[in-house]
């Protein structure tokens, strides 16, 4: 049994920050991270576009930044949670700069070069090349490796947090009082579940990409953090809103994440264009191919069907090459590596899915609806994004959540005690795996049925579908839960059809089309704006 003050599971942006910052404010307490890979893959590590903040007051101001949110959002962000953000924002961006994180800077005169992205009416992305999200990982892993009080636990998988549930108490979506006292890790080198007390959890298990057939999230976005979180009978909210970013360059079948071509691209003067050449997104928004990542990847989307295509194109060969590999060299290469020179070349496209803007429902300082747990980054429905994110508010959040946690653990940490009178995993009755093909054949057939029935456009009788197959896919995952010895890929296979199964019950409830939830059956928006809860 490992005893920590504070048991944080998730090394990306949101938990690492969350870590050094409660370390800093209190070097007493024992703070443990938990990662299930390395401790250096996690979305944040593939993030392109850069942080948007308030940076230069003079054309840009916070009250901008805070309309742009609220416009793309589409009438369901929480407006005192977008000021805190964009208030707060530029506050944590100066302190990961004194941390060491590096962003462009003009040649001309030193300041920072700030890029624009969809539905930005003003530059205001700092960015490090195509590679902002790299650079803010490794500096957050040379701060946190050299914080004495901060251990990191790499190949450590947690399966379930631990509830009263686990004393023998009937806990329901309902009870007043759930508490979290830590959770149940499989150590992955050993095979072994072990415990994980703590007096505070954190969720920062980042979003769950993984669901879809084409994603641009890495192979760890599985959605754990908030399939234990909704298995524990935390609130989630929001859960139809999955964001496609429009532009992933079009290499079918060959990678797992495809291949992101940054939205920069496009704040940088690239232009969506059909096979023939012709620009196709005046015919969808005043912003053309820079409006909100819901209007673009569904204006993509409605071209291909009209075509008959499986990708469009982004038109660069306009922008100087010199400029394009200064400020693109990553995305350069991977297209060069497929055949495409961007100078000569257009970039063949095609929506992929991104991001998931809901999740764990938290308030201001980022508790969730269980007691002495909460969350941070993409698992989190904060009330930021409401039904549709902005580009590069994400790791502002982060960043701001973790601040915040960090504030309320001060507080919360004093009246913490261990709960030591938690069982063992009971692992009794189970076998080692007979055939895996069980496991990674569900898995394909689940990202199958997401990405036929659950998309950017929708429909009753789909989402229907969707819901009829997720039943079967998941009687016979939880058969093989109870029976068998428990491996990364069966937890993942359980958390993803949780994720899916909250995905689409949640669009199927929502009878109106608003933000990234388009349904054919109800094309239109409802006059009251209301989140989902679950
Ligand atoms: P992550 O960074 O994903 O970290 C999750 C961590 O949890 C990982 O360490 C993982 O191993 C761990 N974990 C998960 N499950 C378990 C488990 N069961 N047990 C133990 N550990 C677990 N946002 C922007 O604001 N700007 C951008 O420019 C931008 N570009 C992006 C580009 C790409 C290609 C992608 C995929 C995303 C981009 N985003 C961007 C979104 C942003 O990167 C993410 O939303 C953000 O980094 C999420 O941070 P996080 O800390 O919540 O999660
Ligand atoms: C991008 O670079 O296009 C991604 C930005 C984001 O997801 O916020």
């Amino acid at each position: 049994m490992a005893k920590y003050d504070v048991l944080i599971i998730g090394s990306g942006i949101g938990g690492l920050t969350t870590a050094i910052k409660i370390a800093e404010d209190n070097p007493k307490l024992s703070v443990c991270v938990l990662t299930k890979t390395v401790e250096g893959e996690s979305n944040t590590r593939y993030a392109q576009g850069g942080v948007a903040a308030v940076w230069n007051p003079e054309v840009d101001s916070t009250m901008k930044h805070k309309e742009d949110t609220l416009d793309a959002g589409d009438g369901l962000c929480n407006e005192k949670i977008v000021d805190i953000v964009v208030n707060e924002g530029p506050l944590r961006v100066q302190e990961i700069i004194e941390w060491g994180a590096r962003f462009d800077k003009k040649a001309a005169d030193g300041t920072f070069d700030l890029g624009r992205e969809g539905g930005h009416s003003e530059n205001r992305i700092l960015h490090y090349k195509d590679l902002t999200g790299w650079e803010m990982q490794r500096t957050l892993m040379a701060k946190a490796d050299a914080i004495k009080s901060i251990t990191i636990f790499e190949h450590f998988f947690a399966i379930d947090l631990i509830t009263q549930h686990h004393l023998g108490h009937a806990v329901t979506r309902l009870t007043p009082d759930i508490t979290c006292f830590g959770a149940y890790v499989l150590n992955k080198e050993t095979g072994h579940i072990e415990t994980f007390l703590a007096k505070h959890t954190i969720i920062a298990t980042g979003g769950a990409g993984q669901v879809y057939r084409s994603t641009t999230n890495p192979v760890i976005a599985t959605g754990d953090g908030i399939a234990m979180a909704y298995r524990a009978k935390a609130w989630l909210e929001n859960m139809e809103f999955v964001q496609f970013h429009p532009t992933s360059l079009y290499n079918p079948g060959r990678d797992n994440p495809v291949f992101l071509v940054s939205e920069a691209v496009r704040g940088m003067g690239g232009i969506l264009k059909d096979r023939n050449g012709h620009p196709f997104m005046d015919k969808y928004d005043a912003r053309k191919s820079l409006a909100p990542r819901d209007i673009v990847a569904r204006a993509i989307d409605n071209e291909m069907k009209i075509m008959g295509e499986e990708n469009m194109f982004l038109d660069c060969r306009h922008i100087p090459e010199d400029e394009f590999i200064q400020h693109f060299p990553t995305i350069r290469d991977k297209c060069l590596s497929v055949g495409v020179n961007p100078a000569k070349d257009m970039i063949p496209v095609a929506p992929a899915c991104h991001y998931l803007c809901g999740g764990i429902k938290t308030d201001e300082m980022g508790r969730s609806s269980i007691s002495r747990l909460s969350a941070v980054g993409e698992c989190t429905s904060t009330g930021l994004h409401g039904a549709n994110r902005l580009a590069s508010n994400s790791l502002l959040e982060a960043m701001v959540f973790a601040h915040r946690i960090a504030l309320d653990v001060r507080e919360v940490i004093s009246t913490g005690t261990f709960n030591t009178n938690i069982p063992d995993w009971n692992a009794s009755g189970t076998t080692d795996p007979k055939e895996m093909v069980l496991i990674t054949q569900s898995i394909k057939e689940l990202k199958e049925i997401m990405s036929s029935y659950v998309g950017i456009v929708r429909s009753n009788i789909r989402l229907k579908r969707a819901l009829d197959r997720l039943w079967q896919l998941n009687q016979e995952t939880e058969n093989l839960y109870a029976s068998t010895t428990l491996s990364p890929q069966l937890c993942e296979l359980r958390n993803l059809i949780n994720i899916a199964y909250l995905i689409t019950r949640t669009a199927r409830m929502r009878r109106e089309s608003r933000g990234l939830h388009y349904t054919t059956d109800y094309p239109q928006r409802q006059d009251v704006a209301q989140s989902l809860i679950l």
